[in-house]
């Protein structure tokens, strides 16, 4: 039986969903998002799922993936009613696996710090597009334009000092774990990924498809596997003379509290270097060495080195806002 209080915090996560994760960049999913809130009919089979698969950005992706309607909530509510059956076995077969290269853009003036040459190992990785730094071309605050030779360029505004990197970081090998490693030439597994990007975002779906021809051209070794079984082999694993450096964004979320608490200790025991990006709330151990509390009217994710914290970040790389 669906209790009250299900359904009261499914709504809350749309609305939430809509009020502070997609108002500034896709009205569309804001109003269909908030639409969502409020019928019950849909929350009604929303809490039918496992609590993992509630999620806004799933069942969206699902009916996008599905062809569904995104221009008005109404429709979008109502088509989904009447496919919830396709809608909600897209939804059990596939998770929230949005794969931003953007967020490289927060990463690399961490990994540009550390001694180089790198050997980058990312836990959840998705189809390993955070995995190729060293491949793309950044532009912080709208000056020039720097990095490699990349169809992919990465744009980010930044307050605060931060330590903008003069160089590249050198990567000699490039690994990773996730539950399910999404494939860059599987055309299922990119149009997956393309459902993932909301409406009405055309750069971030250029972006990706740029991104994901990066990918072909690069090789990564993404191993399949949960997070806490894979990251010790794979930071055993990095070449003599490079610098491991274990990473991840909007990774942790998707994990148990006990499981986040064996992945932070691990991290303290590996030889390696951490770098995590993930919303507050995810490491409160992290979040109590902030200087200022995370902004509440946005998304950010809070940017940390070795359990210490470095920035806030926008979700997708927008953003870097240093702290003092
Ligand atoms: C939202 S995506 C983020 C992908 C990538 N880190 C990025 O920032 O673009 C989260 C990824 O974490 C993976 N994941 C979730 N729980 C995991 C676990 N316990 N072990 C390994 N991967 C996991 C999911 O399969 C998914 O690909």
């Amino acid at each position: 039986m669906n209790s009250v209080i299900d359904l009261e915090t499914t709504a809350t996560d749309y609305r939430d969903f809509a009020h502070v994760h997609t108002r500034a960049h896709s009205p569309a999913y804001e109003r269909i998002s908030a639409a969502v809130a409020e019928s019950e009919e849909l929350l009604t089979r929303l809490v039918a799922l496992p609590r993992i698969k509630r999620q806004p950005n799933l069942l969206l992706a699902a009916v996008r993936y599905l062809g569904g309607p995104a221009e008005s909530a109404e429709a979008f509510v109502e088509w989904t009613l009447a496919h919830w059956e396709p809608v909600r076995e897209v939804m059990l077969a596939r998770a929230t696996q949005t794969n931003e290269a953007g967020r490289c853009a927060t990463l690399l003036p961490l990994l540009a710090a550390l001694p180089q040459p790198l050997a980058l190992v990312e836990v959840g990785a998705s189809a390993g597009l955070c995995l190729r730094p060293d491949r793309y071309r950044y532009r912080y605050d709208g000056a020039e334009a720097f990095g490699a030779d990349s169809p992919v360029t990465l744009d980010c505004a930044t307050t605060g000092p931060v330590p903008l990197p003069a160089a590249l970081p050198r990567v000699v090998s490039r690994t990773g774990a996730d539950l399910n490693p999404l494939d860059p030439t599987d055309p299922d597994d990119t149009r997956w990924l393309e459902s993932l990007v909301w409406p009405g975002q055309q750069q971030r779906l250029d972006r990706l498809r740029a991104a994901l021809a990066v990918a072909r051209d690069e090789p990564a070794r993404i191993v399949r596997g949960d997070l806490n079984a894979r990251v010790a082999e794979l930071v055993a694993a990095a070449p003599a003379g490079s610098t491991p450096v274990v990473f991840h964004s909007a990774v942790l979320t998707y994990l148990p509290p006990d499981a986040r608490a064996r992945f932070v200790a691990t991290m303290r025991e590996l030889p390696c270097h951490w770098i995590s990006n993930e919303a507050p709330g995810v490491l409160p151990e992290i979040d109590a060495r902030l200087p200022r509390p995370a902004p509440t009217d946005r998304g950010v994710f809070v940017l940390s080195l070795d359990g210490e914290p470095k920035a806030f970040t926008g979700p997708h790389g927008e953003r870097l806002d240093w702290l003092d």
